[in-house]
């Protein structure tokens, strides 16, 4: 068999001359009355292979035979290309190879979709022949970038003091508040592993275990609703610190993100990072991970539409309610049409409609005016901060769908208005989360981020009398409007643990049983500690600038949480299930 002497991206002009073999993969094949081109692929590049009839007649036909995606090595001897033919888009377009040997190593059935970049292919496609897809040299540069932002995170944290260790994937609930993979166990009938949502209690026991830093790249398991972001199993880069405040974890996330952003894009972001309250976020762009690129902050008028006569206003507002909207500078010139397209894009997201005022001259124009005097008009006009040619939408509503839709069409007007700017990178750290939220259907409160969460030490005091009012000692990162991260300063004391379990609602005896080990790890000496979690697959979507992070990850699953490829989840035998005690309803 011809060994490969060189890769098919190596070959420049100083190695004319000289004999080369190359192995690869036929990306295409020419025929030029009587000469054979091949563009020949491999990870590292292309080269143009050419068979010249002149070099012998088997050898010739043998190249005649070549198709798409046949793998192939070839021998032969680099030439200069004829002026007028060199490709400046190759690194090797300088050169090709004048074929003396050829061997085919494998030949390929027609492929079901072209492996070439600009190919339009479905998704659903694309999955299913998954090993093809990543032929493509897009994927295989996302693949690769992911590898040395991996091998970026082990030399920097290593050089910060940090420890990888690995934790078990058969395990207890974690509870992260999505649903938990299950695994019955064979030797316990009736007994189940849950796959873990994150490392979270075993990252808390190597502190106490006096690992000091820890870090893992580690993949978690969460079953609940996909989307463009989100995988049913995802990557975490995950760490947890001894002896630390707020402070210190965020700091070690900066000097990360900075080299991260130097050796890989070879961009420089300027440290630290601001912060924002999670009160003041939700205040001006209605979510907890804003798109800092573009201003377009939401207002408030409640005050003021309390003083009209639009019922719907009212209304919203004897029932507990807010007015609240966004100004679309120079937006005056929408047509209905395009209003009403907004107005069903705020539905989408929960709102009943979107009221809204075009900025004259004069005063605001609407079907609606009527119900504002010119006193109000002139006081909503100030408080938009809105000048002739302006469009001022409103939505009346509960509180979280206000949010849910403002921020939504606060994005959609950024991207409509090109107030965007791609090549900008805005990361901010939101902070002061409430540390519970009432949960409606549970009837009870729920963790904002997990239990195991600290309040901050002024709001200890008040958490059984004031629970909502408690914040927590929780950061998140957020890039560009993306969740890239979450952590937060721990409990490390037993009977506070134990004091929020209660206020979620879990008696002694059930908290015991579920996280008896940690209670009891907590009373031989657990340090004060604090950590974070990054979503690495969101990460790397977002350094290369892709939203979906299936394109980062080599086999990942779709909105149904299938393999297509595998055909994952699948039936299993009777016996399997017998030995496991399962009968299925
Ligand atoms: P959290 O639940 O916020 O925190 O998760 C941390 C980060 O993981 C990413 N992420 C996901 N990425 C892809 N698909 C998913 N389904 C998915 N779910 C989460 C997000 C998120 O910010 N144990 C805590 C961390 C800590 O407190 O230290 C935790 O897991 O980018
Ligand atoms: P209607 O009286 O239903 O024709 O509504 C008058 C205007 O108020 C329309 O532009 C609606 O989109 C808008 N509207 C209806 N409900 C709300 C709401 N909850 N918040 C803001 N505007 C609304």
């Amino acid at each position: 068999m011809l060994k490969r002497t060189h890769t098919c991206g190596a070959l420049r002009k100083s190695e004319v001359g000289k004999e080369a073999t190359l192995t690869g993969w036929v990306a295409s094949r020419r025929d030029h009355g009587g000469l054979v081109f091949i563009d020949l692929r491999d990870r590292y590049g292309i080269t143009q292979v050419v068979f010249n009839p002149e070099y012998g007649k088997e050898l010739h036909e043998k190249a005649g035979e070549l198709r798409a995606e046949f793998v192939v090595a070839v021998k032969g001897e680099v030439r200069e290309r004829p002026p007028g033919t060199v490709n400046p888009r190759l690194p090797t377009g300088e050169i090709e190879v004048y074929a003396k040997e050829l061997n085919i190593l494998n030949r390929s059935e027609i492929p079901p979709f072209e492996v070439e970049d600009r190919a339009n292919v479905s998704l659903e496609h694309r999955l299913r022949y998954r090993y093809l897809d990543l032929r493509r040299p897009t994927m295989q540069h996302h693949l690769i970038f992911r590898h040395k932002l991996c091998q970026l995170i082990r030399q920097y944290l290593d050089s910060q003091g940090f420890v990888e260790v690995e934790t078990p994937f058969l395990t207890r609930s974690t509870p992260e508040g999505a649903r938990d993979y299950l695994v019955p166990s064979r030797m316990s009938h009736g007994a189940f592993y849950a796959l873990p949502q994150s490392p979270q209690l075993f990252k808390q026991l190597l502190m106490v275990s006096g690992m000091d830093r820890y870090f893992q790249i580690v993949r978690c398991f969460r079953d609940e609703d996909l989307r463009a972001t989100r995988q049913p199993e995802f990557t975490q880069l995950d760490m947890e610190m001894s002896f630390v405040e707020e402070e210190d974890v965020m700091a070690i996330i900066e000097g990360f993100m900075a080299e991260v952003f130097e050796k890989l894009l070879g961009k420089k972001i300027s440290l630290p990072f601001p912060k924002l309250s999670y009160q003041r976020a939700m205040e001006l762009y209605g979510s907890d991970a804003p798109d800092l690129r573009f201003g377009l902050t939401i207002k408030e008028i409640t005050d003021l539409a309390r003083e009209s006569e639009f019922r719907i206003f009212r209304e919203a507002i004897e029932r507990g309610g807010f007015v609240r909207g966004l100004n679309a500078q120079g937006c005056s010139t929408f047509s209905r049409k395009e209003i009403d397209e907004l107005t069903g894009f705020v539905g989408q997201h929960g709102a009943k409609g979107l009221a809204w005022f075009k900025v004259e001259d004069g005063g605001l124009s609407s079907p609606i005016t009527k119900f504002f005097g010119q006193g109000l008009q002139a006081a909503i006009k100030e408080r938009m901060e809105a000048r002739p040619g302006d469009l001022l939408l409103f939505v009346a509503d509960r509180e979280k769908i206000v949010h849910q839709s403002l921020s939504q069409l606060r994005l959609n007007l950024g991207r409509r208005l090109n107030l965007i700017n791609n090549e900008e990178y805005c990361f901010t750290w939101i902070t002061d989360f409430p540390l519970l939220e009432f949960d409606e259907t549970l009837g009870r409160y729920v963790s904002i981020h997990h239990p195991f969460t600290s309040p901050k030490l002024e709001d200890i005091p008040h958490l059984e009398e004031r629970p909502h009012e408690v914040r927590a000692r929780a950061y998140d990162i957020v890039l560009n409007g993306v969740e890239l991260g979450g952590g937060s300063i721990r409990i490390h004391d037993q009977a506070l643990q134990q004091r929020i379990f209660r206020l979620l609602g879990m008696d002694d005896e059930t908290a015991k049983k579920r996280f008896g080990f940690l209670l009891e790890a907590f009373k031989y000496g657990a340090p004060p500690h604090g950590g974070i979690a990054l979503g690495l697959d969101r990460v790397v979507a977002m350094l290369l600038g892709l939203d979906d992070i299936r394109e980062v990850i080599a086999f990942p699953k779709t909105q149904k949480a299938s393999c297509l490829l595998t055909e994952a989840p699948a039936e299993v035998d009777e016996q399997q299930l017998k030995e496991l005690g399962l009968k299925l309803l």
